[in-house]
């Protein structure tokens, strides 16, 4: 059976210690569950890895960061490598979030460099992609998805395949209140774990963990969760209030 997940995602919210208070909270109540179905995993801003690290080790929560560089060391002033990621205790990096694809004009070819030299550090990526609003209006959201993962991903070989976690999010889901429905995510779902097939071979595809994301709450995760190619979810807004974040999780 594969691994089925709940990530979530804070972006640019909360100070250090409001962060630190709050992986506490979430520690303390996930630690005591050893009969969760889904991996949770924190994926904060960096200033806050070490410190949740400690908080998490003893625990059930994995940790992530949100970015990494493009580049391995050296004079890149403001940048945080994949090696720093890893030596502050976290094991996992998001790659290709559509905020950095959008405002940061991060493509396929940066997100190609940056998901190896995350691999080659030690980390697991979840790496994201999905379409805009106008490309699924115009029928192109197929297209756009291989192009993604063509050009992001499937340069990779088996082996480091395993390292990683799809999170298909549709960029019109994010953050805005709409939500794909469930036939929606799992007609993509079902479509990326071909493409992965047609490249990798139908075990790899059936081990892969594929993620939805895009304004998944309590009331709608269950439904979406419990389509057969969805393996839980990357949240965000929601992954901000507790018993919201906690009902999610739950929902697997
Ligand atoms: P959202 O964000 O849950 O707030 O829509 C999801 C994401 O950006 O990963």
């Amino acid at each position: 059976m594969r691994k089925k997940i709940v990530a979530g995602n804070w972006k640019m919210n909360m100070d250090l210690q409001e962060g630190l208070v709050f992986a506490s909270s979430l520690n303390e109540y996930f630690r005591d569950k050893p009969s969760l179905k889904a991996e949770v995993i924190l994926c904060t801003p960096f200033i806050h890895l070490p410190g949740v690290a400690e908080i998490v080790k003893n625990g059930n929560i994995f940790l992530g960061a949100q970015n990494c560089a493009s580049e391995e060391s050296g004079a890149y002033t403001g940048e945080v490598s994949a090696n720093m990621i890893k030596s502050t205790g976290a094991g996992y990096v998001i790659i290709g979030h559509s905020e950095r694809r959008t405002y940061y004009h991060e493509d396929n070819k940066l997100l190609n460099k940056k998901t190896n030299l995350a691999l080659s550090n030690g980390l697991y990526v979840i790496f994201c992609f999905g379409e805009v609003k106008e490309e699924r209006e115009e029928g192109k959201h197929f297209n756009v998805v291989k192009q993604q993962l063509d050009e992001g991903l499937f340069t990779l070989s088996k082996e480091e395949m395993k390292r990683i976690v799809l999170a298909y999010e549709p960029v019109w889901a994010i953050g805005t209140g709409l939500t794909a429905t469930p036939d929606q995510a799992q007609e993509m779902h079902k479509y990326i774990r071909e493409l992965v097939s047609e490249k990798y071979g139908n075990d790899t595809a059936e081990q892969l963990t594929i993620l939805y994301g895009g304004s998944c709450k309590p009331s709608n995760a269950g439904e979406i969760f419990s389509k057969p190619d969805v393996d839980g979810g990357l949240i965000g807004g929601a992954s901000l209030k507790k018993d919201d974040f906690i009902s999610i999780v739950e929902a697997v």
